[in-house]
């Protein structure tokens, strides 16, 4: 397991917290691209107390496709709201491209959320009453850098659907839209939570290679959460996660085509 991190970059300097534009322009020592150091996050309290996160310390590099493997209730959702910006932790510090965003305010977190983070769900959560194509440039607007939100549903193939309602497109083609608002924020991460859990085994092959090429084309570091094991063949860094621990996060020095997996 790699456990090569440097301390990470602190908000709190001086006592005083620092607005996210000086934070970004401010840089680090990260040895990673992203980084979890000592990151612990409880729910509830006394005995009723869970430990969702419990001292979870890695690193992923810039421009990795990792693949996060976990059964139920390992804590997989949790460690990634926590650097998505959607929930925060109790301890530790969590660091994305020499930000520290575990002590950033709401308001940075909204700019966080707003301009580095691409999600993309189980079930999609498109908005239903807008087409394709308006659901992706509701969230391109909100950017800094927005891509083409046209150009963007014709990379991911949906070139001729852009004008249907999510009723009236597939659970893969939905899931397509979706990645395709998630990319054309143009965010620094891309955080994909169970993106396959919801379809049948060849539409969740053709979504993993879609978010595979969309790594591999533009550079995103993308972060993909799965109960399936087997995905885990196709990632350049697997980690293994149970009871909010990490068990192991290692590269793998041979990552297969999603054709040559099978589950
Ligand atoms: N908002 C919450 N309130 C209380 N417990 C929670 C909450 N979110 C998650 N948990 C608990 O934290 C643990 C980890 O949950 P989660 O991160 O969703 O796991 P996974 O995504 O791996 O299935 C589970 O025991 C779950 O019940
Ligand atoms: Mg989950």
């Amino acid at each position: 397991m790699d456990r090569l991190w440097k301390r990470p970059v602190r908000t709190v300097r001086g006592g005083r917290r620092e607005t996210f534009k000086k934070l970004q322009a401010r840089g680090g020592c990260m040895s990673g691209y992203i980084a979890f150091e000592r990151v612990s996050k409880y729910y509830g309290a006394g005995e009723h107390k869970i430990i969702a996160a419990d001292n979870m310390s890695f690193t992923i590099e810039k421009s990795e496709f990792c693949v996060i493997a976990g059964p139920s209730g390992a804590g997989k959702t949790t460690l990634l709201n926590m650097l998505g910006g959607m929930d925060s932790c109790d301890s530790g510090s969590i660091t994305l491209d020499h930000t520290d965003i575990s002590c950033m305010k709401e308001r940075e977190l909204t700019d966080y959320r707003r301009y580095d983070v691409g999600f993309v769900f189980q079930f999609y959560n498109l908005i239903q009453n807008l087409t394709a194509l308006e659901n992706v440039e509701l969230a391109s607007e909100i950017c800094r850098n927005p891509l083409n939100p046209k150009e963007t549903l014709a990379a991911v193939g949906l070139g001729e659907r852009m004008y249907n309602f999510p009723a009236q497109l597939s659970g893969g083609e939905q899931q397509r839209v979706s990645i395709a608002r998630a990319l054309a924020k143009n965010p620094k991460i891309l955080l994909c939570d169970e993106p396959t859990g919801a379809l049948d085994y060849q539409t969740g092959k053709h979504i993993l290679k879609l978010l595979m090429d969309s790594c591999r084309r533009t550079g995103k570091t993308v972060i993909v959460i799965t109960h399936n094991q087997a995905i885990t063949q196709m990632a350049d860094r697997i980690m293994r996660i149970r009871n909010g621990r990490i068990q192991s996060s290692d590269k793998n020095p041979c990552p297969l085509a999603v054709e040559q997996i099978e589950w």
